[in-house]
């Protein structure tokens, strides 16, 4: 008797077993954040080794996990990660304890003292993570290339263009890489993930599909990687993408004038809906992609991605995917220019544009009044929050000097540099201050 009803709760689903089924989007948050999808590269005391890299530093600091985090701009984790900052990871490597890397790395970033997963990293100094997690694992920190030129930003697209130089398109790997022009001087600033559900196609210059799951995958490449990864990941990659598209913008947490954002709403309608679209219960966004020519924001990232690299991504697993029955394949196409992002949380996405080259949205709305040459602390807690201008506080800064170790050069932004300049998008040079200053009330509401 025992027997056969143990046999009847195999075979029948139990509707209690059915309730608990986590839906897509749960699966993947709890991928996303619990597991690594690509093999450590480091051995386990090269994190513990860190600060033996950092100029003058001669003992390890007491609270050390927020020594790491502060020195690289490391959010702490808001889930589950032992002792490691959002980004790094426990691996494994040759089986022992390693460190890894994970989307949060540049997807997970923190602002007025909150963690998010989901929000750009813009404090992050990523070059000297690899360099520094190399040296102190006994190696040589030489990189194949610039990972980062400018803290904050990175050559994310440098790193997809170079790794898919190693692999043949049904992604085994070579050993001699293709040259599918490899440019480090895009300065790329990562967009937020909560604007995924609005978007047709995605990254700067809506470049790409953006219901493409595999296109998300371009991280897994390193060359340790091997090609059937890649197809057992694909299913977890989907449930990712359906966490991706349920990330809601966070609140702005100070008060807001309703009145004076009131008259921002109907001055935002007049001069910028066309292109960033409308908000609220019922909202519209155009998907626009506007012509380099008319933006006039920097071309690097624009020119950087060739024409060669799409071909081939085109040809490659990347470029194979079929969204559905008689569907196209979901390829990666050349536009005009760079596409206006919707706004939802932009009071928490500084800094601004594509390359990240203007501070805050004051800064934006006022072309003439954007800052040149700066630094800034690369806190994300309240102090450093510039809540008159609306995002990071910078200050002046002087010409980086070659004597200077690289990690100090790279906090200073230099808008004369390649990649990093800060013209265009003048739309809001015509209004006057009073109208600016409703125009950011409004923004905030979003
Ligand atoms: C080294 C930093 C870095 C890592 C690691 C990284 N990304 Fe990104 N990601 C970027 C940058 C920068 C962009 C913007 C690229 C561009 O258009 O220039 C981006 C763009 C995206 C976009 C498109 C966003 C949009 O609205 O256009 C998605 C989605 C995305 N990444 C998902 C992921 C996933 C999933 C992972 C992990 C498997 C990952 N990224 C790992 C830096 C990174
Ligand atoms: C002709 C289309 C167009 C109009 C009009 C326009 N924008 Fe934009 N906007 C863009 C494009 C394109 C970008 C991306 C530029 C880049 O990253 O290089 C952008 C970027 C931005 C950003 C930076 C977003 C981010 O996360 O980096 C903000 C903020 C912004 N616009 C606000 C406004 C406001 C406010 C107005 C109205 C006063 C306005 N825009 C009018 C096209 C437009």
């Amino acid at each position: 008797m025992l027997r056969r009803c143990f046999l009847m709760a195999l075979l029948l689903p139990g509707s209690w077993a059915m309730a608990a089924e986590p839906s897509a989007a749960e699966r993947g948050y709890k991928t996303l954040t619990g597991k690594g999808f690509i093999p450590a590269a480091w051995r386990e005391a090269a994190y513990d080794n860190l600060w033996k890299q950092w100029p003058g530093v001669t003992q390890k600091p007491a609270d050390y996990d927020a020594a790491v985090r502060d020195h690289y701009g490391l959010p702490e984790a808001p889930y589950p990660n032992g002792k490691y900052p959002m980004g790094l990871r426990a691996g494994t490597l040759f089986f022992m304890k390693g460190v890894s890397l994970d989307c949060m790395l540049c997807h997970g970033g923190s602002v007025m003292g909150k963690s998010y997963v989901g929000l750009g990293n813009a404090s992050l100094d990523v070059q000297a993570v690899f360099e520094d997690l190399s040296l102190a694992d006994g190696r040589s920190g030489r990189l194949p290339f610039t990972f980062s030129n400018v803290r904050g930003t990175s050559e994310a697209g440098g790193m997809a263009v170079y790794l898919l130089g190693f692999r043949e398109p049904d992604l085994k790997v070579v050993p001699k890489r293709k040259d599918l022009g490899l440019h480090d001087d895009m300065c790329e600033d990562t967009p937020a993930w909560w604007l995924l559900k609005k978007k047709k196609t995605m990254y700067h210059t809506g470049g790409a599909d953006a219901a493409s799951v595999r296109s998300k995958m371009q991280f897994m490449m390193t060359p340790i990687t091997m090609a059937s990864e890649f197809h057992k990941a694909e299913p977890a990659f989907r449930d990712i993408q359906a966490y991706l598209k349920t990330i809601e913008a966070p609140k702005y947490p100070l008060p807001i004038n309703t009145e004076i954002a009131d008259k921002g709403k109907g001055l935002f309608q007049d001069n910028c809906a066309k292109c960033h679209g409308t908000y609220g219960e019922k909202w519209t966004y155009p998907n626009k992609v506007v012509p380099l020519a008319q933006i006039g924001t920097d071309p690097k990232r624009y020119e950087g991605i060739e024409d060669k690299f799409g071909l081939y991504y085109n040809q490659s697993w990347f470029g194979k995917e079929q969204p559905g029955w008689l569907l196209d394949d979901m390829a990666t196409f050349a536009t005009a220019g760079y596409q206006a992002p919707p706004l939802d949380g932009v009071w928490a996405t500084a800094p601004y544009f594509h390359n990240g080259s203007v501070p805050t949205l004051d800064d934006v709305l006022n072309s003439k009044n954007r800052p040149k040459l700066y630094t800034r602390s690369f806190r994300t807690d309240a102090t450093a929050y510039d809540s008159a201008k609306v995002g990071w506080k910078v200050t002046p800064a002087k010409e980086a000097d070659p004597s200077q170790p690289p990690y100090e050069r790279r906090k200073i932004y230099d808008t004369s540099k390649p990649g990093r300049s800060n013209a265009g998008h003048t739309y809001g040079d015509h209004l006057t201050d009073d109208e600016r200053k409703a125009v950011i009330e409004y923004l905030k509401t979003l």
